[in-house]
């Protein structure tokens, strides 16, 4: 297995290694180890069926669901479909209205928000469709000093629901009923907003436009402009790979020190149908 850098801000691709083919333990330490550097691996050339998926990712923690049942694979609800895929004149998978188009870290509006995800390229677009990742390390040091203590102790509310988020509104394109979606009961969360992370015990910037609506203890007047400063100096330019999709990438990121984005613009009749699994993580300290 050889792992190298793509991109300066984070990112490397592993090659070497077929993942349909149970990794042994050395190889399983070995893709943590990457991760742990490099934040986010691209294994290109990969073909795992939805099953095969499920069980490398469990080789990382339990997987985690989300809310809805909305879009998970019918045979194996493990896995998250994603796609622009139409049979009957409905999407088979979740289009970027309903995953993905707001910078985020999965399920953070949960207690125990996501570790890492996979997603699983069945099918790629010529032009289109990429995901952008941004390294949350670098952006937390390169914030001033003086809003690096301000944010010292303080805490950020994330909550799922869109309707309750200015910066993340429901687009056009949400074609399900928004009472019915978001009506599911879940509690919002509270997170620090500088994370340790837990294996590395370095501290990233954990708050995302997506998800991320208050602070705990500052009125808006207060919190939204240093909110508005976080969100607009976590995406800039030099903190971010953009992956472009090709059948058969598996690329799995750590959500605990990464932020990404679906950008969308895909091509037609370009079609990009992808698998996610999502791995449990621990509450942030
Ligand atoms: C996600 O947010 O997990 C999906 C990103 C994408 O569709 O590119």
């Amino acid at each position: 297995m050889r792992v190298e850098r793509i991109c300066d801000a984070l990112g490397a691709e592993v090659t070497g290694i077929d993942l349909s083919r149970p990794p042994d333990d050395a190889a399983i330490e070995a893709i943590r180890q990457a991760l742990r550097e490099h934040l986010v691996l691209v294994f290109r050339g990969q073909k795992l069926s939805a099953p095969e998926q499920i069980a490398f990712s469990r080789r990382f923690g339990d997987l985690v669901r989300r809310i809805r049942d909305d879009f998970l694979h019918p045979d194996y609800p493990d896995v998250l479909v994603l796609s622009n895929r139409k049979e009957k004149g409905e999407y088979v998978g979740a289009t970027p209205a309903y995953a993905g188009f707001t910078w985020h870290a999965d399920l953070t509006y949960a207690e125990r928000p996501s570790m890492g995800s996979m997603l699983h390229a069945l099918e790629a677009p010529a032009k289109g469709g990429d995901t952008a990742f941004a390294n949350m390390y670098t952006a937390y040091e390169t914030l001033p000093g003086e809003t690096r203590r301000k944010l010292a102790g303080l805490k950020a509310i994330h909550v799922r629901d869109r309707r309750k988020n200015p910066r993340a509104q429901l687009t056009a394109d949400f074609d399900r009923d928004a009472d019915e979606y978001y009506g599911v009961p879940v509690p919002d969360s509270l997170h620090p907003m500088v994370r340790t992370h837990p294996e590395s015990g370095r501290k990233a910037l954990f708050v995302s436009p997506r998800f991320a609506v208050a602070i705990e203890g500052l009125d808006d007047e207060e919190a939204q402009p240093l909110l508005d400063e976080l969100f607009a100096h976590q995406r800039r330019p030099e903190f971010i790979y953009r992956h472009q999709w090709r059948l058969g990438d598996l690329v799995f990121w750590d959500n605990r020190c990464t932020i990404h984005k679906a950008l969308g613009g895909i091509e037609p009749p370009g079609i990009r149908h992808l698998h996610r699994t999502s791995i449990a993580g621990d509450a942030p300290f």
